[in-house]
Order: structure tokens, then C-alpha cells, then sequence
């Protein structure tokens, strides 16, 4: 199967990709893909973590990689996503792809013969959203009446992905932004459809009773152009000290990385006690891991 949206996986299948993460860890049993494995990956915008983590977890299952960018690649002369697709499934098992368009992605999705897995667009993170619930279930134990505050740019791809991946497993999710600026409709009215989600401006509305305070850049890929109007725009929603303080006094938190300290969050909260944004990055290659061996018996 692909996975391309965080809506394409059930909440059974969400925890079967956790279990294989869990077996994993403990070591259970040795788990691999077919001998000689080949991801393409193929990235239009950079990548530490994602790249890298889908990468080790490869090679650690047996398999390899092959990188190609949009500079290098003929992409960069036009050549279309389906064309790209047909060719690069021809030659590979998996596709893991980081484009700037969702509508691409889905375009190279259509025209695999092979899984391919979203590693972020403009609209959505499906594998990040993966790695952030199975931390918090890590942290908190349980993820039933967990809630989960959103705050800063509660459009970004990584809020759409996470609303739906958290809703879907039990917990309520609060978007914390400035007043007027919405979220995507069809993510926050896709979420409604499975729990509960509501937006707020007000920070002690919405931090009250907090347990898993999330930030992301106040200026995605591809966003560069605005990035002097969206840093004033989002700047009262920083993750600061005195932010936390409105959250239950065990709140942990959270960002995808890269964190623009001092921006979206202060280096005291990314460095503080009730960060987990370390353990979260470290679970990305698990994650990966588990989300291949999960999309190749799909
Ligand atoms: N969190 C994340 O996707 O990081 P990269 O952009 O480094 O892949
Ligand atoms: N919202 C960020 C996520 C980076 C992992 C971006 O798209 O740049």
C-alpha cells in the first residue's frame, strides 16, 4: 500500500505499525524485507531527518538506497511525476518521495507499481505524525483523554497530519493560532469526523490541561517569501517558559525539528526537562523502519 495521507491508515493499522515498532525495539524477532530491498528517494526539498532516518532503516533491514533531488534528476528538464513513477517503480521496491505539491505526490502514487510513502509536502507529514503519537504513547504511557495543543501555524502540514493521526487514536487536540488564521478545512473537518479538535487564539484557553504542548517552524519549505510576515504574525505564539506554565505541570514538548530557537520555540523549553523533541527525533528511523515492513505485506 501507500502511504500518502495520514487518513489513509485506520487506527488498527496505525497501532500495527506501532506494534512492529515495539518489536522492533525489544528486539523481539528479526524483521526483514526481501533480500536486495531498493528505496528510491526522492527528495524535491531538503531533509536531515527524514532522509537520512528511511535511509539507516533501510540498511539495517537488508536493503539500499538510491538518492536523487530535483537538480540532478530529469525532473529538473520536466519530465512528469507519472513518468517518473512508472520508471523509478520499474527499478525499485519503495518509493519514499518529499515533494513540494500533494498533488504530485499523488500523481507518483498513481503511477507506482511499488509503495510509495509521502515524507512531507506542502500539505501533509504522514510519517512524522507516525513517529510523534508513538512518542507520546511512549511518554505518556496511554493515549486515551491525552490532550495535545497545536500551537503557532496550525496549517502546516505537520498540524494536518498530527490532528488526524491524534484524534483517530483517542486524543482531543487544541489548535493554538492567531485569531482569524484557520486551519486546512478538510483536515480540521476530516478530525471532527473522528473526535475532538477546536481552535483557540487565546493561550490559556487552550493550554489549560495540557499534556503534550506541539510546535513547528513559522515558516514552512517553500513558504520563504512570506517569512518575515508569518514571523510577526505567529510570534505571540512562541513556546516559551511562561507559555508552559499554562499546561498541566507535566505537559511534555514537542517539535518535528528543524527548531528555529527563538523563533517558534526558546532554547530553554527545546533544552528544558519536559522536552522529549530528542527522543522523537531518534524514533523517526524506528518509524521508518516499521513503516516499511508495514507498506510491503499491505
Ligand atoms: N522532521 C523532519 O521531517 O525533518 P527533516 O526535514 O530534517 O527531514
Ligand atoms: N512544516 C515544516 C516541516 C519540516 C519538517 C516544513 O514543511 O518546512
Amino acid at each position: 500500500m501507500n502511504l500518502i495521507s495520514s487518513d489513509d491508515l485506520s487506527k488498527e493499522q496505525i497501532m500495527d505499525i506501532f506494534e512492529i515498532a515495539d518489536s522492533i525495539k525489544e528486539e523481539k524477532e528479526e524483521l526483514t524485507l526481501k533480500e536486495h530491498a531498493v528505496q528510491a528517494l526522492l527528495f524535491e526539498k531538503t531533509s536531515t531527518r527524514t532522509r537520512v532516518s528511511f535511509e539507516a532503516a533501510m540498511a539495517q533491514l537488508g536493503g539500499m538506497s538510491v538518492y536523487i533531488d530535483a537538480q540532478t534528476s530529469q525532473l529538473k528538464r520536466g519530465e512528469s511525476f507519472a513518468d517518473t513513477a512508472r520508471m523509478l517503480s520499474s527499478y525499485c521496491d519503495f518509493i519514499v518521495a518529499r515533494l513540494y505539491s500533494h498533488k504530485n505526490m499523488l500523481e507518483l502514487a498513481n503511477n507506482s507499481s511499488v509503495p510509495v510513502i509521502n515524507g512531507l509536502t506542502d500539505l501533509e507529514h504522514p510519517t512524522q505524525a507516525l513517529v510523534d503519537v508513538y512518542t507520546i504513547r511512549w511518554a505518556k504511557k496511554n493515549l486515551k483523554n491525552l490532550k495535545l495543543v497545536f500551537v503557532g501555524d496550525i496549517a502546516a502540514n505537520t498540524a494536518n497530519s498530527l490532528m488526524l493521526t491524534s484524534v483517530k487514536l483517542g486524543m482531543e487536540v487544541a489548535l493554538l493560532g492567531p485569531k482569524g488564521y484557520m486551519p486546512e478545512s478538510f483536515y480540521f473537518n476530516k478530525s471532527r469526523e473522528y473526535g475532538k479538535i477546536d481552535t483557540y487564539s487565546d493561550p490559556a484557553e487552550a493550554l489549560e490541561d495540557a499534556d503534550v504542548v506541539y510546535t513547528d517552524t513559522f515558516v514552512s519549505m517553500g513558504q520563504e517569501a512570506e517569512a518575515e510576515k508569518r514571523k510577526k504574525m505567529f510570534a505571540p505564539y512562541q513556546v516559551n517558559t511562561k507559555m508552559l506554565e499554562l499546561a498541566k505541570p507535566d505537559a511534555v514538548v514537542m517539535h518535528c525539528l528543524p527548531a528555529h530557537r527563538g523563533e517558534e520555540i526558546t532554547s530553554e523549553v527545546l533544552d528544558g526537562t519536559r522536552s522529549i523533541v530528542w527522543e522523537q527525533a531518534k524514533n523517526k528511523m524506528l518509524l521508518a523502519k516499521a513503516i516499511l515492513l508495514f507498506v510491503s505485506k499491505e
